[in-house]
């Protein structure tokens, strides 16, 4: 039997096709636009993240017996607000989470409302990106929309209700819209009532493990499926990548380096951050986790090399760098503002340090080098909680490039362990769908089965000690020019 994992990311969606053993056999993946409407706007229309699944399948199954496929799931972008009318067509394009049109909302729920009720209802405070400062702003921006909705999801949802007919969500994708009570794992009546929204335009709760629905019968046909091929809930892309490296359990850490950064640490006894800096999250696993995100991460290099310095020849730029932990060159990541720890959506790239012998080698260390510096924001946060973490597993985009990854495991003081398939939430997404079949006993079962380490990169000492130095440095730029950003951004 086979088992699909769609990645409903950013840049784009990767469909991923295993067997049952855990092997992969096959990708795909499927570009599609992402919109900038005004400065600090971010969205997507989910009709095209709908066409690329569909495109995407019909590659991905040529060569294999399609009814072989035993169950799909998902890793989907978190946070995205998508809006259904009564005919089940979209009524706006979606509102991604690395959006920051919301601030007025955001203060609206974390000052009027206050923090603490937020984080008594939901466990977490409200972030720009979130769903539920989303839906306050649809309702005082386009009232006519916010009147005409029928269902409110996720964008991985979307295409399970595509794919199924089950308007569902999982609990760990839920957490994320601040419409979620995630210690007790249900919808927090006192967060509908302030978003003004009722329990029926919201999606049934499963775990990520659990079965929704099967194929329609018409896709079955199109695909050249099993009508009887089980749909499971998935999990946002963090939970769901995861599972891909198998973080699950307690204790376990995992970074991702995609369009946004995530440092993750799965727990199975439920804790919130006292000051909400960093997320409390259910897990795909059943459990649940803390999470910091940072909005701008492998985005910062691909934006660095594709925009600035034009090229697509990302390793060959890394091989002019030489000298880490001695660069004078210090890069802020904050193109789309910054969530975790600042939570300030007016947040700003910047670099400062450079001279006249500064070269183009030491502006690319500096993109790197900030993004781990930002993580490591997250984890002083973590390790403040007297959370012992020693060492991460690594996926995402940037955690193909040996010297990001060098970076890291000197900037954190962190063993990097890196595994077999750094597919993330794609294999995630395979993987729960694969629990959902029944085919291994549970997520944790899955995982200890499937994923495996095949190296390790041991901090050094010597560079950890100029990295802590560097790292003290970095940590004054932000509050030095935080002011700064309210009035030299618009
Ligand atoms: C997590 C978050 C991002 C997106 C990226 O809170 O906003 O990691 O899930 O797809």
């Amino acid at each position: 039997m086979y088992f699909i994992g769609v990645d409903l990311g950013t840049s784009a969606v990767k469909l991923l096709l295993m067997e049952e053993s855990g092997k992969i056999c096959g990708s795909v993946s499927r570009e599609y636009p992402l919109y900038f409407p005004q400065p600090g706007w971010s969205e997507q229309k989910p009709e095209d993240w709908w066409d690329a699944v569909c495109d995407g399948m019909k590659e991905l199954l040529a060569g294999i017996d399609g009814k072989e496929v035993g169950g799909i799931s998902f890793g989907g972008q978190m946070h995205g607000l998508v809006i259904l009318d009564e005919n089940d067509e979209v009524i706006r394009p979606a509102i991604l989470w690395n959006d920051g049109r919301t601030q007025k909302q955001v203060d609206y729920l974390n000052n009027e409302i206050g923090k603490d009720k937020l984080s008594s209802y939901t466990a977490n405070i409200a972030f720009a990106g979130f769903t539920a400062p989303k839906l306050l702003w649809v309702k005082e921006n386009e009232p006519d929309n916010f009147a005409r909705i029928r269902k409110i999801m996720l964008p991985k949802d979307y295409i399970a209700y595509k794919l199924s007919g089950t308007h569902c969500c999982d609990y760990s994708d839920a957490s994320g819209m601040l419409l979620l009570d995630v210690k007790n794992r249900c919808w927090s009546k006192e967060m509908l009532e302030i978003c003004d929204v009722k329990e029926e335009q919201m999606p049934k709760l499963f775990e990520s493990y659990e079965v929704v629905g099967t194929l329609k019968p018409e896709l079955a046909e199109a695909f050249g499926m099993s009508k009887d091929c089980k749909i499971a809930a998935g999990a946002g892309d963090n939970a769901a990548g995861a599972v891909g490296t198998g973080t699950v359990g307690d204790g376990q850490c995992t970074i991702s380096l995609g369009t946004s950064g995530t440092i993750f640490i799965s727990s199975e006894k439920f804790g919130v951050d006292e000051n909400n800096a960093l997320h409390a999250f259910a897990h795909a696993d059943g459990h649940y986790h803390l999470m910091g995100c940072m909005l701008s991460a492998a985005s910062c290099n691909k934006w660095w090399m594709e925009e600035i310095i034009g090229t697509k020849d990302f390793a060959g730029e890394q091989e002019n760098i030489t000298k880490l932990g001695e660069n004078h060159v210090f890069f802020l990541p904050y193109l789309m503002g910054e969530r975790s720890p600042h939570n300030n959506p007016m947040a700003r790239g910047t670099f400062i340090g450079m001279t006249m012998d500064t070269s183009r080698a030491d502006m690319t260390q500096a993109v790197l080098e900030g993004v781990a510096f930002a993580l490591r924001d997250s984890l002083e946060v973590a390790r403040k909680l007297g959370i012992p973490i020693t060492r991460t597993k690594i996926c995402g985009g940037g955690a193909k490039s040996p010297l990001w990854r060098k970076i890291i495991a000197n900037v954190l003081n962190l063993k990097v362990d890196v595994i077999e398939a750094e597919e993330g939430p794609g294999m995630g997404g395979a993987m729960l769908a694969a629990v959902a079949c029944g085919v291994y006993d549970s997520v944790e079962d899955a995982a200890a089965k499937i994923v495996r380490v095949v190296k390790t990169i041991e901090p050094e000492p010597e560079l950890v000690e100029k990295y802590e130095d560097r790292y003290r440095k970095f940590a004054q730029i932000y509050p030095t020019v935080k002011g700064l950003f309210d009035t030299v951004t618009i």
